[in-house]
C-alpha cells in the first residue's frame, strides 16, 4: 500500500514501512526503512537530530536541517553535502553541481515499474502500487523521475530512476544508481559475495568502518565471478535466524557497484547500480536513460527470512519463461563426460544409459559446430560439424528422442574465435579498440552487442539450429572476461544489446528451458535469471567445494535457479573423492542433473542412479517451490545442513553433511526449523514420528556414517501424508 499523508510518503509491504518525506526546501529525506510503522505525517519529526550538526550556513539550510547532514533520498554531490552522491551529472557548463528539488508524483495502482531495455520483477497476480516522485533542478533542466514499487505481501521495494534532458542543451551522465539509502544507524555490517572461477560468492561478513567504505563492485564485463550484485547490511546480532538484515540485489548483467558508506556523523548510505568506473552517458535535449533495478527486501528474522524473501520474488514475479513454474527435467549433460571428444555413437550410447536410469534429457554441450574439437576454434560457425554428428542436430535430437529422452543444445553465442569464418568474414564485429591488439581470453573474442546487426545475428544462428530439431533446452554459455571497451559507457550498451538478443530469442521460443552458464556461474544474476529460470551455479562440481558454493548462492536465489550435477569422483577440479551418495544428496537442492560418463558405470552404480533419479523426481517439486532453511553454514566448522519446507509444511526434506569424520565424539542434535508446531511428521524411510514443536526445540541426532563426506537426506512428511511415499529405495 502507497499512502500520502500531508509531506510523507509510506510504502507499506506486508511486514514493513518504507517512508520519505518532502522538506520545505523540496529534498526528499528519507526517514524509515524496516518493520511496519503507523499511518502518520511524519515530516514534522524529520531531521531533529541533524538541526544541531555543523554545517554549511545560510540559505541552502532545508528548514534548518543540511543536506550534509541529513538521511536522503536520491543525493547529489557538491553543494550542501560533500558526501558520495546517487548520481552525477556534468551540465552545460562543464561543472557537476546539481539540485534535484521535488516537483510531483502520480500512484499507479496494479502496477510494478518497468525499466525500458532491461528486465525488472513483475506484477503477476500479486497486488502492487508504483509510486514515482519527479524531481527536477530548474538550473540545468535535468529531470529525475525516482520509482517505488511495494507490494501488499511482499516484504520488498523495488527502485529505479529515469533522467530526462529537459533542457536544450546535452549533459552527460557520470553516474547513475539504481537506489540510495541513507541509515542513521552506525553499527551495521556489511555480506557480500566475491569470488572467482570455481569458487563463486562465498559469504564474507565485515563491519562498515567508521569514515570508511566497503564496496562490492566488479568491472569484468558480465556480473562476474567476482563479485555478485547482491549485499546485506545487517545488525551486529543478526545471525541466520534472528536479527534485523536489508537486501539489496540488482537485476543487471554488466558492470555493477554496491557501496556502503559511513559518514561524520555514522549515517551509512548504501548505493547501488551500475559501475559508475568507466561509465558514461550522453543525455542530448529530451533524452531518457533508466537505471537498472534494485530490489530492496528486509526482513527482522536473520538471512533465513530474508533469502525466503527474496527466493519467493525471484521465483513468481521474475522469471519471463513458463519454466519458472515448472518443475525441470533430470538431465544428463556430457561435458564432464567427454569435454570435446564424442561422436554420433558416443553420444547416443551415453542416452541410452541415460534413460535406463530415469533421465529425462540429454544436453550436449561445447564441441557439435564448425570444426571445434577443442577451446581455439570454431566459435560464431553455428553449423553442425559433420564429421562427429554425420546426421546432424536434427538428425541426432530425433534419435535422442527415440531413445526416450529429450534433447538440448549447448552455445556460446556472444563469441567468436580469431580461427572462425565468422571471424574471417566479419573481422569488425569484436570489440577492440583502434592500433591495440584485442585481448584474447579463452582464445576467443567477444562479438559487439552494442551493434543492431551482430545481435540480428545471433539471434538468427541461433533460431536456424532451433527451428531445425526438436530442441526444448538451450544452455546458453559466456566464457571470458570483457576488455578492449571501445568507450566509457559501452559495457552498458553491450548489455542492452544482451538483453535485446535473449529477449526475442525466449519471445521466439516460448517452450525452451533456457539455462545461464558464464564458465560456471560468472553471470549468475538476477537480470539473466529474467531470461533463463536457471544457471549453471559454477564449473566446481566437486560436493564438498559445492556446500559452500550453493550455501552461499541461496541467500539471494532461491533453489529453482541453481544447477547442480553429479559429477564423477574424484572430482576434476579439485580430485576428491567422495561417495556417490554426497554427491546425489548435495546436488539435491537444485536443479538436478549429471555430469558423466554414464557409459564406464558399473550395473550397481546404474542401479544407485536409478534410485536417485526416482528419488530426485519424488522431491523436485517441493525442492523448487518450498522455503529454504539453512541449519548449520559451512562456513563456520565440520557441518552443513539444509531444510526446504513446503509451503503449507506438510512436507521437509532435510539435509546433513559432516564434513570429515570425527572418532570418539557424539553427534549434537540438528534442530529443524520450519515446521509446523502442531504437525506430527513421519520420516518416511525409518517410519519414526516426531512432532514438529520436538524436531524444532530438541531436534534430532543425525546418524553419520563413519566416512568422510557423510550425508544424510531425510523426508518427513505431515502423519496423514506419509503412507503416501516409501523412499527407502534411495538408503
Ligand atoms: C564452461 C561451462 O561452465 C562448462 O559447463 C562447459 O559448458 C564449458 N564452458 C564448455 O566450453
Amino acid at each position: 500500500m502507497i499512502i500520502k499523508n500531508g509531506n510523507t510518503f509510506h510504502l507499506q509491504g506486508r511486514n514493513i514501512s518504507y517512508i520519505f518525506t518532502v522538506s520545505d526546501a523540496g529534498d526528499l529525506l528519507h526517514y524509515h526503512f524496516g518493520g511496519k510503522l503507523g499511518d502518520k505525517d511524519y515530516s514534522a519529526s524529520v531531521g531533529n537530530e541533524f538541526r544541531k550538526l555543523i554545517c554549511f550556513d545560510g540559505d541552502n539550510a532545508l528548514d534548518g536541517i543540511y543536506s550534509e547532514t541529513a538521511i536522503r533520498e536520491y543525493p547529489e554531490y557538491g553543494h550542501t553535502d560533500l558526501r558520495s552522491p546517487a548520481y552525477t551529472v556534468e551540465n552545460k557548463y562543464g561543472n557537476t553541481i546539481t539540485r534535484l528539488k521535488y516537483k510531483d508524483f502520480v500512484i499507479k495502482e496494479n502496477e510494478t515499474a518497468s525499466v525500458a531495455g532491461m528486465p525488472s520483477v513483475y506484477k503477476g497476480d500479486k497486488a502492487a502500487q508504483t509510486l514515482e516522485i519527479t524531481l527536477f533542478d530548474e538550473s540545468i533542466g535535468l529531470e529525475a523521475v525516482l520509482s517505488y514499487t511495494v507490494f501488499d505481501e511482499q516484504d520488498v521495494i523495488l527502485r529505479s530512476t529515469r533522467f530526462v534532458n529537459k533542457s536544450d542543451s546535452d549533459m552527460t551522465l557520470e553516474s547513475a544508481y539504481s537506489a540510495s539509502v541513507d541509515f542513521d544507524k552506525r553499527d551495521l555490517d556489511i555480506v557480500y559475495f566475491p569470488g572467482a572461477w570455481c569458487r563463486e560468492r562465498e559469504f564474507v561478513r565485515t563491519p562498515i568502518p567508521f569514515g570508511g567504505k566497503v564496496e562490492a563492485s566488479n568491472a569484468r564485463g558480465g556480473s562476474g565471478h567476482a563479485m555478485n550484485p547482491f549485499i546485506m547490511l545487517c545488525g551486529k546480532d543478526t545471525n541466520e535466524k534472528h536479527g534485523e538484515v536489508y537486501g539489496f540485489s540488482l537485476i543487471y548483467s554488466g558492470n555493477h557497484s554496491s557501496v556502503a558508506e559511513c559518514d561524520q556523523y555514522g549515517n551509512i548510505r548504501v548505493r547501488q547500480g551500475i559501475n559508475p568506473f568507466g561509465f558514461e552517458y550522453k543525455l542530448a535535449s529530451g533524452d531518457v536513460f533508466y537505471t537498472p533495478q534494485s530490489v530492496l527486501a528486509y526482513s527482522s528474522d536473520g538471512f533465513g527470512g530474508l533469502s525466503r524473501e527474496m527466493h519467493d520474488i525471484y521465483r513468481e514475479n521474475l522469471c519471463l519463461s513458463k519454466w519458472a513454474g515448472k518443475d525441470r527435467p533430470i538431465l544428463i549433460n556430457n561435458w564432464e563426460g567427454t569435454y570435446f571428444n564424442f561422436n554420433e555413437e558416443k553420444i547416443l550410447s551415453m542416452a541410452k544409459k541415460a534413460k535406463e536410469a530415469g533421465v529425462e534429457l540429454f544436453v550436449l554441450d561445447d564441441g557439435w559446430f564448425g570444426k571445434r574439437n577443442s577451446n581455439k576454434s570454431s566459435l560464431g560457425d553455428w553449423y553442425v560439424n559433420k564429421d562427429k554428428l554425420p546426421s546432424g542436430i536434427e538428425g541426432l535430437a530425433k534419435k535422442i528422442n527415440d531413445e526416450g529422452l529429450s534433447f538440448g543444445l549447448w552455445f556460446e553465442p556472444e563469441m567468436a574465435n580469431p580461427d572462425s569464418d565468422l571471424y574471417r568474414e566479419h573481422p569488425d564485429w569484436i570489440i577492440s579498440v583502434p592500433n591495440l591488439t584485442p585481448a584474447l581470453g579463452r582464445n576467443q573474442y567477444m562479438l559487439d552487442l552494442s551493434r543492431d546487426d551482430v545481435c540480428d545475428f545471433i539471434v538468427k544462428s541461433v533460431s536456424d539450429i532451433l527451428s531445425c530439431a526438436p530442441i526444448v533446452y538451450v544452455k546458453w554459455d559466456y566464457n571470458r572476461m570483457m576488455a578492449d571497451m571501445p568507450c566509457k559507457g559501452y559495457n552498458h550498451r553491450y548489455t542492452l544489446g544482451l538483453y535485446k538478443v535473449l529477449d526475442a530469442l525466449i519471445r521466439k521460443f516460448p517452450d525452451v528451458l533456457f539455462e545461464g552458464c558464464a564458465a560456471g556461474g560468472g553471470r549468475f544474476d538476477a537480470g539473466m535469471l529474467a531470461y533463463s529460470p536457471q544457471i549453471w551455479t559454477s564449473d566446481n562440481t566437486d560436493a564438498i567445494a559445492r556446500l559452500k558454493i550453493q550455501y552461499s548462492t541461496s541467500i539471494c536465489y532461491p533453489l529453482s535457479t541453481i544447477s547442480a550435477h553429479v559429477t564423477e569422483s574424484p572430482n576434476h577440479m579439485v580430485h576428491r573423492d567422495t561417495p556417490l551418495k554426497t554427491r546425489a544428496d548435495v546436488a539435491l537442492a537444485g536443479m538436478f542433473g549429471y555430469e558423466l560418463d554414464i557409459t564406464k558405470m558399473t550395473d550397481d552404480e546404474i542401479g544407485s542412479i536409478k534410485d536417485i533419479t526416482e528419488f530426485c523426481k519424488s522431491v523436485r517439486t517441493l525442492v523448487r517451490t518450498g522455503d529454504l532453511y539453512r541449519l548449520q553454514s559451512p562456513y563456520e566448522g565440520n557441518y552443513c545442513s539444509w531444510q526446504i519446507v513446503s509451503k503449507d509444511k506438510s512436507e521437509a526434506l532435510v539435509f546433513g553433511c559432516r564434513i570429515l569424520n570425527t572418532t570418539n565424539t557424539k553427534e549434537s542434535r540438528l534442530t529443524l526449523d520450519g515446521l509446523s508446531p502442531e504437525f506430527e511428521y513421519t520420516d518416511t524411510v525409518t517410519g519414526e514420528t516426531y512432532g514438529g514443536d520436538e524436531l524444532m526445540n530438541r531436534g534430532i541426532v543425525p546418524d553419520y556414517e563413519e566416512i568422510d563426506f557423510a550425508t544424510f537426506v531425510k523426508v518427513l512428511k505431515k502423519q496423514n501424508n506419509a503412507s503416501e511415499v516409501n523412499y527407502e529405495v534411495f538408503r
